[in-house]
């Protein structure tokens, strides 16, 4: 399944997404202008834009208010992942050095904040209230979300429940705006509202477990970012639980949670394990779980492309590399 064919009913719009994405550093004070073009325009799978285009075409809609979210929810995923890296102290992200690693802390701190900005004004030029009240709730979700996630680093008693809290709010948050956002910003009846949401947050919950088998599992050309990354910084995911809840005794993640033995060696050990192991199929059973809770809520939604598509979005994020 590829994005491409995903994109195709709202190929026109994606479009106008590069183009304005462009317009966003193109447009800024100069002394921005190559830091933002760092970030903004370094490619990215653009998931969330996409959300918002194709849940918000199902009815009838201003498509200059679509394009406007569209951009708010990529120029804020981009915030996230600057203000991400900087946290993690990451090198890479889309294949290129971070904003931290090429221009310091400081002004990754500070490019974070300028987008986070921007993607507000973004917001407000839709001009419509409740999602404008959305998408602050997203940011204080996902910060919230960051800040559990950090204060439980090195901790191996993580819950599920608590997992599934943490990145329900770190990333479903934000895919449940984009397509939650779109609905609202068409004449979608309260139904079809209701069911984007859902497919929006349980795509997110899938995406989310995805992500963290790849940060096992990946290769770094394909995901433009490190391997073993979450171990490096004690975020403790469904393949390091399993790790755990299978080998209770003698564990490489418990080990390095407790800070014994050599630290590199515990994450090379525990990716070791991990890979080719039945682990793996069970961590795509809990994502499934949530692509099928994804593609239920769509059954409210009328027949055609733009449903076709969410339906292989949901696909693609299961079979996704990269
Ligand atoms: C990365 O998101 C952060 C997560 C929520 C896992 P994406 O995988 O959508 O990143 P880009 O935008 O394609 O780089
Ligand atoms: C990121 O999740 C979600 C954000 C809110 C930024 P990850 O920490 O797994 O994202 P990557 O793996 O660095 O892209
Ligand atoms: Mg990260
Ligand atoms: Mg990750």
């Amino acid at each position: 399944m590829s994005l491409e064919r995903v994109y195709e009913p709202i190929r026109k719009d994606m479009e106008r997404v590069e183009t304005g994405l462009r317009s966003i550093y193109k447009n800024a004070p100069p002394r921005l202008s190559g830091i933002l073009e760092h970030s903004l325009g370094a490619g990215g799978k653009k998931v969330r834009p996409a959300l918002v285009f194709l849940s918000g075409s199902f009815y009838r809609h201003n498509p200059d208010r679509l394009l406007s979210m569209a951009l708010a929810v990529e120029v804020l995923h981009t915030a996230t992942l600057v203000h991400d890296d900087a946290i993690d102290n990451s090198a890479v992200r889309r294949g290129r050095e971070t904003i931290n690693k090429a221009w310091g802390l400081d002004k990754a701190i500070l490019i974070g904040d300028y987008l986070l900005a921007e993607a507000e004004e973004l917001t407000m030029a839709t001009e419509n209230l409740p999602v404008i009240g959305l998408f602050a709730h997203t940011i204080k979700a996902i910060a919230s979300a960051e800040i559990c996630q950090s204060q439980d680093a090195f901790r191996p008693d993580l819950t599920r429940e608590q997992y599934i809290e943490r990145i329900a709010g770190k990333t479903a948050s934000l895919l449940s705006l984009a397509t939650e956002s779109g609905a609202r910003l068409s004449e979608a009846p309260l139904e079809a509202v209701r069911g984007l949401r859902e497919y929006g947050y349980n795509l997110g919950i899938a995406f989310q477990i995805v992500d963290d088998v790849l940060d096992f599992i990946g290769v770094e050309e394909d995901i433009g970012k490190p391997v073993g990354s979450d171990l490096a910084e004690g975020t403790i995911t469904l393949p390091s639980m399993l790790l755990m809840e299978h080998y209770p005794v003698d564990n490489p993640v418990r080990r390095l949670c407790e800070n014994a033995g050599d630290r590199n060696d515990n994450i090379r050990q525990a990716i070791g394990m991990f890979r080719d192991s039945p682990f793996v199929d069970e961590c795509y059973g809990v994502a499934m779980k949530y692509r099928d809770r994804s593609l239920h809520s769509l059954e409210v939604l009328p027949e055609g492309d733009l449903r076709t598509s969410l339906k292989e979005l949901a696909a693609y994020v299961l079979s996704r590399k990269r």
